[in-house]
């Protein structure tokens, strides 16, 4: 018989939701419990997914909640490494939304506790679990593109700082470095082959604040969302990461930038072939001295997103369930690309190219 996973939710905001349907998705998984600090909205929440108990704070329901096994951390960056330290100490597995933490320090302690207690943390690195990923590596693993010596990762937003948490460094840890540059710096290592990072070369940039004035357009906003809220995050940010093995990874990515629209791709280079790895997967390569364009054939899902989330959460509950699964998005992971944000963070405050251990 299946073995039944009983999760409770801790941060009941706009990603949870994606949480809460991939979930349900899985007919193994019972979603017994939820809590958010602000409790009226856990309450909210609780009902309209039938969700049994709501509770105002991680710490009520670790301790009422004892039938629990697992924990998706779903709050502000700023609670990530309280609400898995406790969970872990309460022996419970964790699925930590990314970025893992504010910095790479409270990372290594979040690894140190999950390996102490002998619990699973997986890092919400949702693109490893996107159809395009898993394609692209089925043609590097068979040498499609030879060596990747370069990788260009760009995600950027012309107006699309989400206020609230997300523009307020206490609470978020900086601005789109650290929420859409962690997705695509971490994809971006996961396919050019998890090498070592040893240096980085960044700059940041506030010169635009957060155009919360801007008129026209619809854009994602933050549950506790206020137009004259604080924002002291950058807008915009470059970096140049240099891996142990030679290859170079530049990532661009804003919150806010005078360009003509909002892109977010991944363009990988290899001795032997390229390749665009999203939005949808494209390869480049010389057949018969002739430039030639390859766009394979897949059926993607029509909700990209969700398909991920779905992938990404039946993964959590194996590595739960079954000692034998090897994480695919581990702590050690989560670890690495907080020693890169923290590098790029300090290279852009001095100038200087940063070494990381
Ligand atoms: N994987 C992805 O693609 C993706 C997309 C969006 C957000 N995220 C991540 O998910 C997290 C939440 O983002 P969001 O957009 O849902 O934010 P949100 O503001 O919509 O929701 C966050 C919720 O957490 C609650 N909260 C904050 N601190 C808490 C704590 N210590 N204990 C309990 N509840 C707490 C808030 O009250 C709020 O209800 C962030 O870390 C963000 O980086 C990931």
């Amino acid at each position: 018989m299946e073995k039944i996973l009983r999760v409770g939710i801790v941060g009941c905001g706009n990603i949870s939701h994606s949480h809460m349907a991939a979930y349900r998705k899985n007919k193994n998984i019972e979603v017994v419990a939820c809590a958010d600090i602000n409790h009226q909205r856990a309450i909210d929440y609780a009902e309209a997914y039938k969700i049994p108990n709501a509770y105002g704070s991680i710490d009520e329901m670790l301790e009422k909640q004892t039938d629990l096994d697992a924990v998706s951390v779903c709050t502000w960056n700023n609670g990530h490494y309280e609400c898995t330290m406790k969970a872990l100490k309460a022996k419970k597995h964790v699925l930590c939304e990314k970025p893992m933490a504010m910095n790479a320090k409270e990372a290594i302690e979040m690894q140190e506790e999950a390996k102490k207690q002998g619990k699973v943390l997986q890092v919400g690195f949702v693109k490893r679990f996107a159809k395009t990923t898993r394609v692209f590596q089925d043609f590097a693993e068979t040498g499609t593109f030879g060596d990747i010596y370069l990788t260009k990762a760009i995600y950027t937003r012309r107006v699309g700082n989400p206020g609230g948490w997300f523009a307020d460094k206490k609470r978020s840890g900086g601005g789109p470095l650290i929420d859409l540059g962690v997705h695509v710096i971490d994809l971006s290592r996961y396919l050019m082959g998890m090498h070592k990072p040893v240096s980085v070369y960044g700059a940041t940039f506030n010169k635009l604040g957060a155009k919360n004035d801007t008129k026209g357009i619809t854009r994602y906003f933050a549950r506790d969302y206020d137009p004259n809220g604080i924002c002291d995050v950058e807008d915009s940010a470059i970096a140049l990461i240099r891996f142990d093995n030679g290859s170079v990874l530049h990532v661009e990515t804003s919150f806010t930038l005078n360009l003509k629209e909002g892109i977010t791709t991944l363009q990988m280079f290899g001795d032997k072939g390229g390749a665009v790895v999203e939005p949808n997967l494209e390869i480049y390569k010389d057949i018969n001295h002739y430039m030639t364009n390859i766009t394979p054939i897949v059926s993607y899902d029509y909700d990209v997103f969700a398909e991920m989330f779905g992938n990404q959460i039946n993964h959590f509950y194996d590595c739960c369930t079954d000692e034998n699964v090897v994480c695919k998005a581990p702590a050690e992971d989560g670890v690495v690309l907080m020693k890169i944000l923290d590098a790029i963070y300090e290279s852009a405050l001095t100038g200087n190219e940063v070494k990381i251990d």
